[in-house]
C-alpha cells in the first residue's frame, strides 16, 4: 500500500486529495489544525491518520512529523493562506503571516522529514500560477509562491542524486474557502474535484511541473514571457481589476 502525506488536508484542495487518495486505496497522513475536520477525515477510512499541527510553529511541526504512522512515498506540501494588500499599503505583519505559512511553513516541514527522503519518493509543492505573473494586490501571496517556485527548482537539482523527485504545482483559480473570500472576477474557476484530479494525474505521470486549468495557466504563462509593462496591462484586464487598482 502506498502512503501519501498531505498538509492543508482539512479544507479545499487538500481535503479533496485526502478523499481521492483514500478512495484509491492509499494510506493517507492528513495534516492540519482543525481538529473537528481531522476527526472527520479519520472517520473516512481506517487508513487515514490525522496529524494536528500549525506549520508556522516550529515545535509543533517537529513534534508532529518526527514520528509518522507510515513512511510516505509521496509528500504533498499544500497548506497555504492568502491575504491581499489593499491600495498598495504595505503591512509587514500581513506580509510575514503569508510568508510564514506559504513558504517558511513548507521549509519547517521539509526540515523535519528530509532525512527520510529516499529513492523513488516524490515531494510535491503546491505553488500558484500567481507566481508566474505579477497580479494586483498579490504582493504577499504572489511573493510567497514565487519564493516557493524558486525553492522547488533549486531543490530539485540538489536532491536528484538521492533519487527523490520534486513536483511543483501551479493551480489557477479553484473554488475553495480560500477563494470564496475573493471579491474579484476569477476566470476559469474550477472545482476542487477537478483540481485534485489534475494533481493526481500529474503526479502519477511523474510530471515535475503541473499546471491547471490548462487554458488559463497557459495564457498566464504566455503573458509571463512579455515585457513587464505589457504584462501589467493584460493581467489587470484578465483578473477584472483595473491596472491602477480602482
Ligand atoms: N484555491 C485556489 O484558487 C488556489 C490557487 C492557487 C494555489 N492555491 C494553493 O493551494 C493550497 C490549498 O489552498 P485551498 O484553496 O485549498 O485553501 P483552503 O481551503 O483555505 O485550505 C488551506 C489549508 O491550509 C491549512 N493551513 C493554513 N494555515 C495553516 C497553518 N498555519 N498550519 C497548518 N495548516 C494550515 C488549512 O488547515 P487548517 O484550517 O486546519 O489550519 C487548510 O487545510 C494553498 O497552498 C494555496 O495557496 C490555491
Amino acid at each position: 500500500m502506498s502512503t501519501v502525506l498531505i498538509t492543508g488536508a482539512t479544507s479545499g484542495i487538500g481535503e479533496q486529495l485526502v478523499k481521492d487518495y483514500s478512495a484509491k486505496g492509499w494510506q493517507v497522513i492528513a495534516c492540519g489544525r482543525n481538529q473537528e475536520k481531522l476527526a472527520q477525515l479519520e472517520s473516512l477510512d481506517e487508513t487515514v491518520h490525522a496529524l494536528k499541527f500549525d506549520v508556522s510553529d516550529k515545535e509543533q511541526t517537529q513534534q508532529a512529523l518526527t514520528t509518522l504512522p507510515a513512511l510516505p512515498d509521496l509528500w504533498i506540501f499544500n497548506a497555504g493562506n492568502c491575504e491581499y494588500i489593499d491600495d498598495g499599503v504595505i503591512d509587514s505583519d500581513l506580509m510575514s503571516r503569508v510568508m510564514e505559512i506559504n513558504f517558511h511553513g513548507v521549509m519547517r516541514c521539509i526540515e523535519v522529514v528530509q532525512h527520510q527522503f529516499a529513492k523513488g519518493m516524490r515531494v510535491a509543492l503546491v505553488g500558484s500560477i500567481a507566481s508566474e505573473v505579477a497580479l494586483t494586490r498579490s504582493e504577499a501571496y504572489g511573493a510567497s509562491k514565487a519564493a516557493l517556485s524558486y525553492f522547488a527548482r533549486s531543490y530539485r537539482n540538489d536532491i536528484a542524486h538521492k533519487g527523490v523527485s520534486v513536483s511543483l504545482i501551479f493551480p489557477g483559480f479553484v473554488k475553495t474557502p480560500l477563494t470564496d473570500k475573493n471579491d474579484f472576477d476569477m476566470p476559469m474557476l474550477i472545482s476542487v474535484e477537478e483540481a485534485s484530479k489534475r494533481i493526481i494525474e500529474g503526479l502519477n505521470r511523474g510530471k515535475d511541473y503541473i499546471y491547471f486549468p490548462r487554458r488559463f495557466t497557459w495564457i498566464l504563462r504566455v503573458i509571463g514571457t512579455l515585457p513587464y509593462q505589457w504584462q501589467a496591462k493584460i493581467t489587470a484586464k484578465l483578473v477584472g481589476v483595473k491596472e491602477n487598482g480602482q
